[in-house]
């Protein structure tokens, strides 16, 4: 066996070398590399360290230290360098992710919608007037949004609203009207015995709300839409009281030369019933007259529906939709407009809200 021989200046001048090496890598990466070339299991270093065994024994302890001294020495330049380049690297990243705070500024705030500043606004006329905002359920039975309307069970009338049930649901409802069947309200009016029921006479209420018919989505329809529904019930109100709250809101919302007309027309729940409809000078020199709304006085069914003796008292009720309402005082041409959600529509609708 030939005996070892431990060449010290080979070691050395590779120990420099990786010293050098480490000084000049340029990344962590780079560093952990050099570790395995100049201190790994295959480097001429762990290769002197192995060879201590097998040398003379008067030189064991020599080389032992020599070679445990440039260990050590590349250990601490190793330590070092990795420090310095961590510390780099962060400040590297923390540059490179740097968010320029001085750049102009893209400010994407949200828009209320044009609908719910209406809804708002014909709420207050309503609360100036005295009257109180109350808000119904849009998944509603069938008891309140039909029968207690006075529509019949097999009433043609039914399908006059074009309405979506709600599957298998039915109520238990505290009022007591247990099995009725769910559906998606048709129309406000649904909030008119709730109202009656919950909060008695005489009663003055404004609910404003979403409505949903199987109606095609086209220029002037909707399926998903809004309504706005009065319900006055009191002693001696007539027919008079409906005609002027409806021109008393086509001016809030239409200006001072507006005024409305009623057309005999029939609802379940109204007795007389009529279509209501609303001129109002526009731009173009007067918009004709258009349909707004349904209106009529308050059905003897309908306050009996509610525990409330009709010879004592009457009511009147209208239902305009809100849509429409924007449509016309805004003249939109066009349905999608309102249901699409853009909010560079939306905002020349609320500057300044
Ligand atoms: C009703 O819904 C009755 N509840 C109104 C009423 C209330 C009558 C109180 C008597 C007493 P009608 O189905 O006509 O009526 O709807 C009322 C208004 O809602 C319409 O004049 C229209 O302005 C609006 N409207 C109806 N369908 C749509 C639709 N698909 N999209 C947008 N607006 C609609
Ligand atoms: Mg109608």
């Amino acid at each position: 066996m030939s005996e070892a021989v431990f060449d010290e200046q080979a070691v050395v001048q590779t120990v420099q070398q990786g010293l050098q090496a480490l000084l000049d890598a340029q990344s962590t990466d780079e560093l952990h590399a050099l570790r395995t070339q100049y201190a790994g299991a295959q480097s001429e270093l762990t290769r002197a360290s192995k060879m201590i065994g097998s040398l003379p024994n008067d030189q064991k302890k020599t080389v032992g230290k020599i070679v445990g001294q440039l260990r050590a020495d590349f250990g601490r330049a190793y330590a070092l360098r990795e420090q310095e380049l961590i510390h780099l690297e962060e400040q590297q990243k923390l540059e490179s992710e740097t968010v320029d705070v001085t750049l102009p500024v893209n400010n994407h705030l949200g828009a209320r919608h044009p609908l719910t500043v209406l809804m708002e606004e014909i709420q207050d006329f309503f609360i100036s007037r005295g009257w109180q905002v109350s808000d119904g359920p849009e998944v509603e039975t069938e008891w309140y949004n039909f029968d207690a309307l006075n529509f019949g069970p097999d009433h043609p009338a039914r399908q006059m609203q074009d309405t979506f049930y709600v599957k298998g649901d039915k109520s238990r409802d505290a009022a007591g009207f247990v099995g009725s069947n769910m559906v998606m309200r048709t129309q406000t009016s649904s909030d008119q015995v709730r109202a009656l029921i919950t909060t008695g006479v005489p009663l003055y209420i404004v609910c404003t709300g979403r409505v949903f018919r199987t109606d095609e989505l086209d220029a002037t329809h909707t399926p998903v839409f809004h309504q706005c529904e009065a319900l006055a019930v009191d002693k001696h109100l007539t027919m008079a009281d409906l005609k002027g709250t409806l021109d008393a809101l086509a001016v809030a919302m239409f200006g001072p030369e507006a005024k409305t007309r009623l057309r005999p027309s029939y609802f379940p729940f109204t007795e007389p019933s009529a279509e209501m409809d609303l001129w109002f000078p526009d731009k173009k020199g007067g918009a004709g007259w258009v349909e707004w709304g349904g209106c009529g006085m308050v059905h003897p069914n309908v306050l009996r529906s509610a525990g409330i003796d009709p010879d004592e008292y009457t009511g009147f009720a209208f239902g305009v939709g809100v849509e429409r309402t924007l449509l016309f005082r805004h003249d939109i041409n066009d349905m999608h407009d309102l249901v699409e959600g853009d909010i560079r529509f939306s905002k020349q609708f609320t500057m300044g809200r």
